[in-house]
């Protein structure tokens, strides 16, 4: 996505679109890359990515998603694996991107702990791995469990492949241990080890992985652990959660005490006391990482006094009191030898760079994405020209520009087609609420163009979706071809609709022998009750993803007083009564009300739906307890606080649900009011809003 405008020029509405956007791809790409191993941007985009969400979130604090990405980590356990809940959620890691930003972070820190200029702040630093981060349980010093991260709450339960690493103690040796206790780190495979697999599996005729931490992450997720006995893995421990007991004042002795233990620890890990240390360490780390027998992808800084990191505690998806600093992207230059147009579920042109196979920090790369029709014109990128790329980490890398412009035989700019390649329809550019031009294109022909049908169809079935065992992306490819499969209503008569194609019965088809024909007619039986949220979510429609699904699901209860709403606002209008219902539901924009009455607007799509629900029925939803005393309660800060600091205060109530705004208004729940307070005090007077004291709130957020 290009960041053609900034951040403080984008007005309201604006914002909303962009976060809803960006929580879009972000889920994508968190997908592809934790869940499939298979990354689709490079992680240099994919952090400008979150970057600019939270930029965007910070002015807009109202307007954070219920599924904004800086309130998740990765994606959801995939299946195969018995599922397993951490104990403490596993978090990601914020980044800075400079030694500017590593010396903010540091003077953030002592903001946010009220520290005086005098006071020591020591932090710790250690490269950061390139692998898959794992968590193991153990129980009175006796490994018990090993998962993945998964979504950050729940992972998969990989116990017997963990035992089999040389790294992982099967029993805790020394004392001094908790009795329980999840230590975690990196699980990683080292140059040697990759380069080896990799000819043994090339010479075996199979798939080879593209870098060290696909062949780690496919090499610890095996469903039979005697193959990852077979694959040399190492693992560094860096961390740990849910002690039962404290076992050490700092990171330092922490991670020491890991070491004594018997877990493997990383030998560049050091404590320094002030910015330019953790400078020279960064620097020491990079000039050391070429002969690091394994891959790393930064440095990583923690807090070292443990009092300090649990007063800092974490922002959304990550701890307050480490960061990691990354290394920059590696480069190379290469030809463009053309531009290919993709066609995505939703009808999103994407233009791809086909390259000259280049090989950029050890992996041979030929795609690179270009985004859309802007950044290809702010490039001035045209078939033909050499082209610098980067890639960051294992993914889809960039192209960064155009490096022989000036020469002679150039052909003409590109121009994106305003046909869609798939079905001739129009594609066109929409414009946003302030009149201006979409950065994408979008083909307009919905489900008669077959890359949308299929992209939906493979969606509505997908996991997220219907979750139909046996019909995946292959079969919904093969029954489209024939003929029988032309919407999600037609799953449901697929046996009628294959007979009345003339076809033989689907036991006889290739590939298909009666157990299986069998088992799918089975697996859709099983699907004719659906929840209400996955039914919503599985329609595909545009900003209606899991999440916005979930929060109609529980708004509504059933489908027919939803869908009727949405009939509603679609025929009324927005602004009407019934667009306010959808809109006044906390965590949904106008970009997804928007995007129902759009979808409740074309024929086709209500014809299909009620042809869908003959077959299926939508099961209703329960709505959810509230968690704490200020979920969903907005609360303003105002004073000194005397207990702890104005961010700490406020951190402890975004994580307790509550939204913290600057400004009072009607919409106040509580007004903190400390010593000192003035104006915004008497405003909550005014308005009647409950005010608390210092104590008050303590005593409401438990602390
Ligand atoms: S600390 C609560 N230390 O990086 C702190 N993480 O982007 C969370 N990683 O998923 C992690 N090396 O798997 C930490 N030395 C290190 C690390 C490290 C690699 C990974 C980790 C995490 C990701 C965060």
């Amino acid at each position: 996505m290009p960041q053609t405008r900034r951040v403080s020029e984008l007005s309201e509405a604006e914002a909303q679109a962009e976060l809803a956007r960006l929580a879009e791809r972000i889920a994508n790409a968190d997908e592809a890359y934790y869940r499939d191993d298979a990354p689709e941007i490079s992680d240099a985009e994919y952090d400008q990515l979150r970057a600019r969400n939270e930029a965007i979130e910070k002015r807009f604090p109202d307007l954070v998603r219920p599924d904004s990405p800086s309130l998740r980590v990765g994606a959801p356990a995939r299946s195969g694996f018995a599922k397993a809940e951490h104990a403490a959620p596993m978090l990601s890691l914020d980044n800075v991107f400079s030694e500017d930003e590593l010396g903010e972070f540091v003077a953030r820190l002592r903001r946010f702990l009220g520290l005086d200029d005098g006071d020591e702040l020591a932090i710790t630093a250690e490269p950061k791995i390139d692998g898959l981060s794992l968590s193991l349980t153990y129980d009175a010093g006796r490994l018990v469990r090993a998962a993945t991260r998964g979504d950050g709450r729940i992972g998969e339960d990989v116990t017997a492949n963990a035992r089999t690493l040389a790294d992982i103690p099967n029993n805790l040796g020394a004392t001094g241990w908790p009795g329980r206790i999840e230590i975690r780190g990196e699980v990683f495979m080292s140059h040697d080890d990759f380069e080896a697999l990799n000819r043994r599996e090339a010479e075996a005729g199979r798939k080879t992985f593209a870098n060290p931490r696909n062949a780690a992450a496919g090499s610890l997720r095996q469903l039979d652990a005697e193959i990852t006995r077979a694959r040399p893995l190492g693992f560094f421990a860096y961390g740990w959660a849910a002690a039962s007991e404290s076992f050490a004042p700092t990171q330092t002795e922490a991670i020491r005490a890991l070491g004594e233990w018997g877990l493997r620890t990383n030998p560049l890990f050091a404590r320094h006391d002030d910015v330019a240390g953790l400078v020279g360490a960064y620097r020491r780390i990079e000039s050391k990482r070429a002969e690091l027998a394994y891959d790393i992808d930064g440095v990583v800084y923690k807090v070292d006094r443990l009092d300090y990191q649990e007063r800092l505690g974490m922002v959304s998806r990550a701890p307050r009191w480490a960061v990691a600093h990354k290394f920059p992207a590696e480069k190379a230059t290469t030809q463009l030898e053309q531009i290919e147009i993709q066609v995505g579920r939703t009808g999103t042109l994407t233009p791809v760079a086909r390259l000259k196979p280049v090989t950029v920090g050890g992996v041979v790369v030929s795609n690179a994405t270009l985004h859309n029709e802007d950044e290809i014109a702010r490039l001035d990128v045209r078939p033909g020209d050499r082209v610098r790329v980067q890639r960051a980490g294992d993914v889809i890398p960039q192209v960064l520009e155009v490096v022989d412009a000036d020469r002679a035989d150039r052909g003409a700019p590109f121009a994106m087609p305003d046909e869609c390649p798939e079905c001739g329809s129009a594609a066109v550019r929409e414009f946003n609420d302030k009149g201006e031009l979409d950065a994408r294109r979008r083909c307009t022909g919905g489900l008669i163009c077959p890359a949308q049908r299929q992209e939906r169809l493979k969606h509505f079935v997908s996991r997220k979706g219907l979750d139909i065992e046996g019909l995946g992306e292959r079969q919904v490819a093969l029954f489209a071809s024939k003929g029988v499969l032309s919407g999600p209503q037609d799953i449901f008569r697929l046996r009628e609709r294959i007979e009345a194609a003339g076809l033989p019965d689907l036991s006889q088809w290739d590939g298909f022998g009666e157990l299986s024909a069998r088992n799918l007619y089975q697996a859709i039986e099983a699907r004719r009750s659906v929840p209400f949220e996955r039914f919503l979510n599985a329609l595909g429609i545009r900003h209606v993803g899991e999440v916005s699904s979930g929060l109609f699901a529980r708004s509504f209860g059933d489908w027919q007083s939803f869908w009727n709403t949405v009939e509603c606002a679609a025929e009324a209008g927005e602004g009407s009564e019934a667009w306010q219902d959808l809109t006044s539901i906390d965590g949904i924009g106008a970009a997804a009300a928007g995007a129902l009455v759009d979808f409740a607007r074309e024929r086709h799509n209500r014809e299909m739906l009620d042809d869908l629900l003959d077959a299926v029925t939508v099961e209703p939803a329960e709505s959810v307890a509230r968690s704490s005393p200020v979920s969903g309660k907005t609360i303003v800060f105002t004073g000194t606080l005397e207990k702890m600091t104005r961010d700490e205060a406020k951190a402890r109530a975004v994580s307790l649900g509550a939204k913290v705004s600057g400004s009072v208004s009607a919409r106040t729940d509580y007004l903190v009011a400390g010593p000192g307070a003035g104006s915004k005090l008497r405003k909550a007077e005014a308005l009647d809003v409950e005010i608390l004291s210092e104590d008050d709130w303590l005593d409401l957020a438990g602390a």
